[in-house]
């Protein structure tokens, strides 16, 4: 594995990788590699000729009070596990190497990247859409891979290649959870024994939406109160942040559930902010 932490070695690997092959594929990660990142990248192996990895733990898209100093940094074992998946190519760069001079230019995708956590966290999409831009520019791949995990995200991206005419495919990847059903999240290690259990709340308030929608139940608002008010109200010391039914591109409420709908919930447990979502498909 090439381990490259300036954007010319970076570029030079993959011109390299793809004059050689036919399609480089990418997968951006903020590193504390867990087998949700590990899957991504499994399925880049398997659908591109080579697969380049960037961890960047991007400052841009976190707020000031947020955990950017905190963000579990575990280098060596990344590159350990990467290594093992047959990675051709790391991008790790350094803060100065990809905001020289800090930077003043952003990729923002407008009013999109203020619902659901754009919401909460004022300023973060802008810090995904101007990173994920500039790793597209520097490894070109033909394909990049991202977590469904990250719903909204995923629709900002997309949004963005799209207004944006970028040729890259975006392939998007299904929820990796622990075995009693928590979405794994580099997060995940800030929560003590206690809170780790009270944070199985987010899946158990998902599973109640997808148990009513399947015995027919087709009104948001119905699924908003019995999934999010009632199973949130036998968690008290989880403080939800949303839950909400939304069309997955637009990320706008639905009223009721005729299509492919995203149902997505944030919470924090202690100091740790949670995501999660199912899609439900009549
Ligand atoms: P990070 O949180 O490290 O996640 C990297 C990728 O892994 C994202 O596409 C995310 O959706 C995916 N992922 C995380 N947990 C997952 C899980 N349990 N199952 C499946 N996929 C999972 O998301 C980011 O980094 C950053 O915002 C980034 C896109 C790299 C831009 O900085």
């Amino acid at each position: 594995m090439k381990i490259c932490s300036t954007i010319a070695e970076a570029r030079a690997a993959c011109l390299d990788a793809r004059a050689r092959r036919r399609r480089l594929g990418l997968v951006p990660t903020m590193g504390a590699l867990h087998e949700g990142h590990l899957s991504l990248v499994r399925a880049a192996k398997a659908q591109c000729d080579a697969v380049a990895v960037s961890i960047f733990v991007n400052p841009t898209q976190f707020g000031p009070t947020e955990d950017l100093s905190k963000y579990p940094r575990q280098f060596d074992r990344d590159c350990r596990l990467l290594e093992k998946e047959g990675v051709e190519i790391l991008f790790a760069p350094p803060v100065e190497e990809v905001y020289p001079n800090g930077g003043v230019t952003w990729v923002l995708v407008e009013s999109l990247s203020e619902k659901l956590d754009g919401r909460s966290r004022p300023g973060h999409f802008r810090g995904v859409t101007t990173i994920v831009a500039k790793l597209f520019h520097i490894i070109e791949p033909e394909a990049a891979f991202f977590g469904q995990k990250d719903a909204a995200q995923l629709a900002v991206i997309r949004r963005m290649v799209r207004d944006l005419n970028f040729p890259e495919e975006i392939v998007a990847c299904p929820i990796v959870r622990e075995s009693d059903g928590l979405a794994m999240s580099s997060r995940n290690a800030y929560l003590t024994r206690e809170e780790r259990s009270r944070a199985l709340v987010l899946q158990r308030s998902l599973q109640k939406a997808r148990q009513l929608f399947d015995d027919g139940e087709r009104s948001a608002a119905k699924l908003i109160s019995a999934a999010a008010k009632e199973v949130f109200a036998s968690e008290p010391l989880v403080v939800l942040d949303y839950f909400e039914i939304v069309d997955p591109d637009t990320l706008d409420p639905v009223e009721r559930i005729s299509r492919r709908t995203l149902v997505a919930v944030a919470a924090r447990v202690g100091s740790t902010r949670l995501i999660d979502n199912v899609v439900l498909e009549p």
